[in-house]
């Protein structure tokens, strides 16, 4: 194991590891260092919707053999309120853009098995505690792995270690700022061994809360109730759930959700969190270590895989030129597109959950903004293009302030 590498990256998520495979790429050697065991990084579940450009990011870097293999192009989505069924049509609102269905825990498989096939070390069950001297030429990891302290000394550090990490906690008090929103319900998951009951995924505005229909694969769906925060899993016996998202993406006229064994049942909460600036001195902060948006929209993957594709970039552009401008850049870079998508998130959240506080006059609101995307090509090219992706630059106008 080296005591010193070029990029020392903590969490072996998404971001951290397709960080790791870019750099790799680049000729650029890296460390990762992740607390958890393998089985448990690549068990864990999550959203699966790639936008084109986390596509050409795993292709990039060589990991994107199942992904083209398995990976079911998406052409729209589904939206279901007051008894009726619209589809937003992505190709003709987008200029012909798409989405990828790939779980990210198969994501997260293909990544390891490369990085551990040909990348630097990647470390399981390898604990980051703190980063020292994140404001010197020299920074440093401790971490703990297989019972022993060390210390991993490096040019520069990536935290990619979630929104529980420690990495965040290096930047000063002083340097740092928060955005902070959380939402007054939570998602009840489940995953199940079905086919899909639809072709496209169902974003569902029902009286009695919001329901999402999705799929892990040709035999398994993933599939989501609004349920109130606190909510106890074991209070919802299967039966009830399969009754409940009955009632929730009833629609006039023929449709019928299939029923199947019910392998997996959480409850998640929903957060919007930004972190400004995304870097300070040699560290910088990536994906969930950086920022958070509510599931609705299925942002929190192509956010940590942006910032991987950003950083990656610049460190190329250091090592090719010395130049250090494209990393000075990337706090701004990021967090203009970023602000963009947690409005999305916050908006697509707000659209279609109930809120227990909600008046009836609140619910019209929302019919009303609905029916508008269901309606109007301006406001359903809104979404459509959000839920695609935005491009990296151009998503606001050059003259839009920095974000400090
Ligand atoms: N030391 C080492 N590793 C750590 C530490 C630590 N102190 N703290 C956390 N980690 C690891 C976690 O075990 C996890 O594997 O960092 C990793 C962070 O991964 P993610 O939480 O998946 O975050 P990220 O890679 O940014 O990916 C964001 O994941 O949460 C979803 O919806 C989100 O899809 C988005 C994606
Ligand atoms: C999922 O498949 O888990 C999923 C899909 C779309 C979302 C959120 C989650 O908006």
């Amino acid at each position: 194991m080296p005591r010193h590498t070029t990029v020392a990256i903590i969490g072996g998520g998404p971001a951290g590891l397709l960080l790791a495979r870019l750099l790799h790429t680049a000729g650029i050697d890296s460390v990762v260092l992740e607390s958890r065991d393998r089985t448990y990084v690549e068990q864990r579940q999550r959203a699966g919707i790639l936008e084109q450009a986390t596509v050409d990011a795993l292709r990039a870097c060589g990991a994107a053999a199942r992904l083209d293999r398995e990976g079911l192009v998406h052409q729209g989505i589904e939206l279901r309120f007051a008894g009726r069924s619209h589809r937003i049509d992505f190709p003709s609102l987008t200029g012909g853009r798409t989405v990828t269905v790939y779980a990210q825990t198969e994501v997260v498989k293909d990544l390891i098995a490369l990085q551990l096939a040909e990348g630097g070390p990647l470390l399981f069950e390898a604990q980051a505690h703190e980063v020292a001297g994140a404001d010197t030429e020299r920074p440093e990891v401790r971490y703990t792995h297989e019972g022993r302290k060390q210390t991993l000394t490096c040019d520069y550090v990536v935290g990619c270690d979630g929104f529980h990490g420690i990495a965040r906690a290096a930047v000063p008090e002083q340097v740092r700022r928060t955005y902070e929103r959380t939402y007054p319900y939570s998602w009840l998951g489940i995953l199940a061994e079905v086919p899909a009951s639809c072709d496209e995924l169902i974003y569902a505005h029902s009286p009695r809360g919001f329901a999402l229909h999705s799929l892990r694969s040709p035999s398994v769906s993933r599939l989501y109730l609004q349920v109130p925060n606190g909510t106890d899993p074991g209070d919802w016996p299967d039966d009830r759930i399969w009754d409940e998202l009955d009632a929730r993406f009833a629609i006039d006229g023929d449709w019928r959700l299939e029923r199947g064994p019910i392998t997996a049942k959480a409850v998640l909460p929903m957060r919007s969190f930004v972190t400004e600036p995304m870097r300070y001195g040699r560290l910088f902060l990536a994906g969930d270590a950086a920022h958070i948006v509510p599931p609705t929209g299925a942002k929190g993957l192509n956010l940590a895989a942006t910032d991987a594709v950003v950083l990656a970039r610049a460190f190329a552009h250091l090592k090719a030129t010395g130049s250090a401008d494209l990393l000075d850049a990337y706090s701004d870079t990021c967090l203009r597109r970023l602000w963009r998508a947690e409005h999305f998130s916050y908006f697509m959240t707000s659209v279609l959950h109930t809120d227990p506080a909600q008046s009836p006059f609140d619910t019209r609101l929302q019919l009303a903004q609905l029916q508008r995307i269901a309606g109007s090509r301006h406001a359903a090219a809104e979404l459509a293009e959000n839920y695609t992706g935005l491009p990296m630059e151009g998503s606001v106008p050059p003259s839009f302030p920095s974000a400090r």
